[in-house]
């Protein structure tokens, strides 16, 4: 079996943690007898600096022609500057359009070994395992009326719009149920019901699907407002199961939900819904650590995995490199994002090289 695979490292430590990632890839190619063809584009800040613009057509016709596509991280103070159009970031938002992926899947697991690295109570952390579910190309990053505009009086005004339609909360709420079936089979959805109008409609429709679909009969299906759920992730994240919610409150959550793993170097992400899906650390392009190689690679290794799992079918590959991050963690090894008294301290290249050699012994 050959896979076709975009590797889009971007700006800052992207390329740094690309780098280990596609060397994982590789490896598990050989051990588990598939190949990959490893296409390279460039994206983000490096595209503005290249071409012009965060994503250019070659690059979009290329990720479209992949069977999966791996992305590292864009953005950075060179180009803040720069107006939101061509912003590096807008080329983050215009693939998960232009591929269709409206659901972003963010697994929150803890490892026991990092239970004490998270900046909360190891007893409050220990045993966290839920997975994020944010709907992705809908909601308040796209809705229409948006801009500031000049007012007559000389000030401005600033608007965005929250829009979701029935369709577009059915299919992010299938995709949490499925997920839940293969979990602990919890549901929690996420609003602001008692405000938002729109999500009064997502409760609504959510409840809607839950109570439709035979299959879900055996989920429970419970509903939280946003600001209880950024409280109750750091009381006792060890309730939640599958979280589904909005873009932006998803976008906000799970990286609250990422420092209860200790690091958001340890995170990785899908994005799917489309006939190309695309996974990626959850993580930003660091430009304070960028060129050190102080960067945590795992979250980048762990996206492979996922990709292995979601897109290539290729689950065995996918344990195999769970595993061995598993161990390198329960040996003490530490990149410094997750450093603790006593481990040992590791950078980006020699961590890689160390998950690489505990495939190897399998
Ligand atoms: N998906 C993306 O491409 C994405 C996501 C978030 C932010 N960004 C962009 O990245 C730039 C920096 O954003 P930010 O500083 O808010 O977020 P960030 O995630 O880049 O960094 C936040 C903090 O976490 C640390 N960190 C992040 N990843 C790490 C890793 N793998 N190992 C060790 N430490 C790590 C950084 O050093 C920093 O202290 C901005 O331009 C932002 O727009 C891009």
């Amino acid at each position: 079996m050959n896979y076709n695979i975009a590797v889009l490292p971007g700006d800052g430590i992207g390329p740094e943690v690309m780098g280990e990632g596609t060397a994982v890839l590789k490896q598990v190619a050989e051990l588990y007898g598939f190949t990959v063809n490893l296409e390279p584009g460039i994206v983000g800040g490096a595209s503005i600096d290249a071409h012009g613009k965060p994503l250019t057509d070659a690059v979009l016709n290329l990720t479209k022609q992949s069977d999966a596509v791996l992305l590292g991280a864009m953005g950075g103070p060179k180009w803040d500057g720069l107006d939101y159009s061509i912003r590096p970031e807008r080329a983050l938002l215009a693939l998960r359009q232009e591929l269709g992926l409206f659901a972003n899947l963010r697994p929150v697991k803890l490892f026991a070994a990092l239970a004490s690295a998270s900046t909360l109570k190891k007893e409050v952390v220990e045993g966290t395992d839920m997975l994020v579910v944010r709907e992705l190309t809908g909601g308040i990053y796209f809705g229409e009326p948006k801009g500031v505009t000049m007012l007559p009086d000389g000030t401005e005004r600033g608007v965005n719009t929250e829009v979701y339609t029935t369709p577009e909360i059915e299919r992010i709420a299938h995709v949490a149920f499925q997920a839940a079936l293969k979990r602990r089979k919890k549901v929690t959805s996420v609003d602001k019901a008692n405000v938002l109008e729109v999500t009064e409609l997502w409760r609504k429709v959510v409840t809607r699907v839950h109570k439709k679909e035979e299959g879900y009969a055996g989920i429970e299906l419970e509903h939280i407002l946003v600001d209880n759920c950024a409280m109750q992730l750091i009381r006792n994240p060890r309730q939640f199961d599958v979280v589904v919610t909005t873009n932006m409150f998803g976008d906000i959550l799970s990286d609250e939900a990422a420092m209860l793993t200790g690091s958001i170097g340890m995170l990785p992400s899908a994005s799917l819904g489309g006939k190309v899906g695309m996974y990626e650390p959850v993580h930003g392009s660091a430009p304070d650590i960028t060129g050190q190689d102080k960067a945590n690679p795992l979250a980048t290794i762990l996206s492979v995995a996922m990709m292995l799992r979601h897109s290539l079918d290729q689950g065995a590959a996918a344990d195999r490199i769970d595993k061995a991050v598993e161990v390198v963690l329960d040996e003490g090894y530490r990149t410094a994002d997750i450093q603790e008294p006593g481990c040992k301290l590791l950078g980006c290249k020699q961590m890689g090289q160390l998950v690489r050699d505990k495939i190897a012994k399998g």
